[in-house]
């Protein structure tokens, strides 16, 4: 039974990590697996052999990525549209949910742009409203579902948030949504891969993940669900290669107004990249094999650690019943340098550094020995 499973030990050696790296920054970007490389290298090879690529190439390797990823999030195969990036998903979602005049769009303090943007157009074009939550000392969930009501179009915003690392309780925030008829869209960039997500019990209308990050996986793809009730939407492009008739290469010119089935209608053009399908294959792989539960009963002991040891040296975090095992954002020494981030990575320590906060963000490369040189170092570099 897959949950008698050993819990996973630490998985630095399975990385292209140097020994001297203390890499806590997978909300960055993640170093990549050697198995992941490896198939970048080979998608590369398979891109300089076009004599031996057949147009079963064009679609079974997108096929394969859509299984991996609706399977870590319980989803069907129809519902995943690739994508190049999260602004984009989220313009699709954007493009396809009605807002109308006076409605508002429900988003929290600080998220990341590319979840703002789409949403801040859509508002002005329709006259509606961005209501931004701002994020108070209690409970975080709280203030989001305080804030969705009957005048509630969509409710955009991440599952965990990106400099703080709070974690919101989807479920409790979609039931809300549903319950006023709004629309919930999770960027999940800065989660999925450390902490599970099911979207049969979450219910978003749309879910959106980089593959860069947590996902281990390339730059230049991000994976998009669609719930059944959006995937007769309006795609962003209208290209060929999510027509029912673009497998057949020498009728392409029959132009066919019907798109392939489910959520493909919404995948970008020349989503076929041997190296980007390659990596994301061979990463969604390995944490399909790890599981997204172990992966986050590996992180979570060491964002406790983070949290002790901000403790220890008197330094905000936000409360520990919030903290995802994704990330931690802490606050930092008053005596910091303006250029510590340039300080820490002279040690060979790497976190983000954003205004007087540092995020912390541990992931099955790292140990505990990883956290203790962070503090460690910035201890020697804030002491002086
Ligand atoms: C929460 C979150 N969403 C999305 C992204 C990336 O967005 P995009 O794919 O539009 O570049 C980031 C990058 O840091 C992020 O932190």
């Amino acid at each position: 039974m897959e949950l008698a499973r050993e819990p996973l030990t630490c998985q630095r050696d399975a990385f292209e990590l140097p020994e001297d790296i203390c890499w806590l920054n997978s909300a960055y970007m993640s170093p990549l697996l050697h198995s992941v490389s490896h198939a970048g290298y080979e998608g590369v090879r398979q891109r300089g052999q076009p004599w031996r690529l057949t147009a079963d190439d064009f679609f079974n390797p997108a096929e394969e990525v859509r299984k991996l990823f609706s399977g870590l999030i319980n989803a069907d195969n129809d519902g995943i549209a690739l994508v190049p990036s999260v602004s984009y998903g989220v313009g699709i979602a954007a493009r396809n949910v009605p807002v109308q005049r006076s409605q508002n769009i429900v988003v929290v303090e600080e998220q990341f742009p590319s979840n703002i943007y789409p949403w801040r157009e859509l508002a002005s074009e329709q006259s509606a409203t961005v209501r931004t939550v701002s994020l108070p000392q209690g409970n975080w969930t709280d203030a989001i579902v305080d804030h969705i009501d009957d005048k509630t179009a969509v409710v955009a915003i991440p599952h965990v948030h990106w400099t703080t690392g709070a974690q919101f309780d989807l479920g409790r925030i979609g039931e809300r949504a549903r319950q006023v008829g709004s629309a919930l869209l999770v960027d999940a960039t800065q989660s999925l891969g450390t902490l599970p997500l099911d979207v049969a019990t979450v219910q978003p209308d749309f879910l959106v993940a980089a593959a860069y990050k947590c996902m281990l996986g390339p730059y230049g793809l991000s994976y998009l669900y669609v719930a059944p009730r959006w995937r007769e939407g309006k795609p962003l492009e209208e290209g060929w290669l999510n027509r029912a008739n673009a497998a057949d290469f020498s009728h392409l010119t029959d132009y066919c107004d019907e798109y392939m089935p489910g959520a493909r209608r919404y995948d970008f053009g020349q989503r076929s990249s041997t190296i980007l399908l390659s990596m994301a294959i061979a990463s969604l792989t390995q944490i399909a094999d790890w599981r997204i539960e172990r992966i986050e009963q590996y992180t979570r002991p060491l964002i406790e650690h983070i949290v002790a040891r901000a403790d220890e040296l008197g330094l905000w975090h936000p409360p520990i019943h919030s903290c995802s095992p994704c990330m931690v954002g802490i606050g930092l020494p008053g005596t910091s340098p303006s250029d510590l981030g340039k300080q820490l990575a002279k040690n060979g320590v790497y976190v983000s550094v954003r205004k007087n906060n540092a995020r912390v963000a541990p992931h099955v490369y790292n140990s505990i020995a990883d956290v203790d040189r962070f503090f460690d170092t910035l201890q020697q570099i804030t002491a002086s």
